[in-house]
């Protein structure tokens, strides 16, 4: 099979069709560009989604992968590799963490923390602790537990019977948590910010209440930063801007920078439930993925890189406003750091995908979150330049979708 037939029209040919993919086929990144097969040059905001945060191509992540790629790939967990034990010490390190659980996805790292939450209440209160509440409009993986704790009916049709014992609440909204909460509770799972329900940051007071409420009623609570993590916000992790502690927090995406990898962070006494047999994966804590996320970690943590996050996020905020304002399409500009929703006004709902399409057409890769929203989520130290470059090219999508 030679190059010129490895066309889009292939996909529909022999992939699952679980996904609809653009047009244009990328073979090349480097920093926040991206080139496809006929040459075309995109400046790159999506950032896959959230996940490339050192940008493509990155040389201290290029150079982390190469070198573990010639001394050892994998050996399984029978026996623990230094990479995995460095990056969980790095990890412990820098968060409320004292134990790590390694796997290779979001969705599996929030899989590995539901069912540590059960069978921690199970240990400790007995086998009816065993209800979850989350949030409607909220996204946690799509393996059936993570679907079904998820807060999006249509990711769950068709493949119930789900597991039972999961109620959800309304983001934003502490009274509705109260009206479903019960000593039979044994987890609160919230994202900071929600990130594929339309980049929708938690308000401070909503998260302290979570907190109180999981300590009146010995629940846990849980952070999926699987999008706000990893310095997207310019900290760290989300859960630092907002000063309030989970008790288990699951981390993936821009962990790896583009190298698949997932992580579960939680106390001592909360990881002694998940005892030796309880759990596992073949590839969680592979080596390669391990050293590549120890550099990711080691970067992003430094405090120019977080403070730069932020100056990015001004400038970029500031860039689609004025876009915004001039074509009257945005109602608002929300997010944190280099998570940014750009809220379509009344006129323009529903036509998210036409804003991303026309941007593909000038050059420029941008996300959705919903049928209303244009998200942003590039390298998190994407050049001003770059930045530039790509409102330009946004902003002539957006002339051709307003014309
Ligand atoms: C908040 C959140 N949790 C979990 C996931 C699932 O991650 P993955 O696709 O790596 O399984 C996502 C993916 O979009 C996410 O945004």
């Amino acid at each position: 099979m030679n190059k010129q037939s490895i066309t889009r029209e292939l996909f529909d040919e022999v992939m699952v069709p679980n996904y609809a993919p653009g047009k244009i086929i990328p073979v090349k990144g480097k920093g926040s560009r991206v080139w496809d097969q006929d040459g075309r040059e995109f400046v790159d905001l999506a950032g896959g989604i959230a996940v490339t945060s050192l940008g493509h191509a990155h040389p201290g992540l290029v150079g982390a992968l190469v070198e573990q790629a010639g001394k050892l790939w994998h050996l399984s967990n029978v026996l623990t590799n230094e990479p995995a034990l460095k990056l969980a010490k790095t990890l412990c390190d820098l968060t409320f963490a004292e134990r790590v659980f390694f796997a290779n996805s979001g969705g599996e790292a929030n899989e590995a923390a539901f069912k540590l939450a059960r069978r921690y209440g199970w240990e400790h209160y007995g086998a009816e602790k065993n209800e979850i509440i989350s949030f409607r409009n909220s996204f946690h993986g799509r393996t059936l537990f993570t679907v079904s704790v998820g807060g999006q009916a249509k990711y769950l049709e068709g493949f119930e019977p789900a597991p039972g014992g999961i109620h959800h609440a309304t983001y934003n909204d502490l009274a509705s948590v109260e009206a479903l909460i019960s000593d039979k509770t044994c987890a609160i799972v919230v994202e900071p910010i929600q990130g594929e329900g339309g980049v929708m940051p938690a308000d401070k007071v909503f998260l302290e209440g979570l907190r109180a409420l999981c300590d009146k009623h010995n629940a846990l609570l849980v952070f999926d930063e699987v999008q706000s993590g990893v310095g997207r916000t310019g900290h760290l992790f989300a859960y630092q801007m907002y000063g309030v502690t989970p008790d288990i927090l699951s981390s993936a995406k821009s962990l790896g920078g583009g190298f698949p990898i997932g992580a579960m962070l939680t106390t001592a006494k909360i990881a002694a439930s998940l005892g030796v047999g309880t759990h596992g994966s073949t590839y969680g804590g592979n080596p390669l993925g391990c050293a590549v996320a120890q550099k990711v970690i080691d970067t992003v943590s430094q405090p120019e890189i977080l403070k730069g996050v932020k100056a990015r996020s001004d400038y970029l905020r500031k860039g689609m406003m004025a876009i915004g304002k001039r074509y009257d399409i945005f109602s608002e500009v929300r997010g944190e750091g280099l998570l940014l929703g750009c809220v379509l006004t009344e006129a323009w709902q529903g036509k998210a995908k036409d804003f991303l399409n026309a941007g593909i057409d000038e050059g420029v890769m941008v996300l959705i979150a919903g049928v209303n929203v244009i998200r942003l989520a590039p390298s998190l130290i994407i050049p001003d330049s770059d930045i530039d470059e790509a409102l330009e090219r946004f902003e002539r999508a957006v002339k051709k979708v307003c014309a």
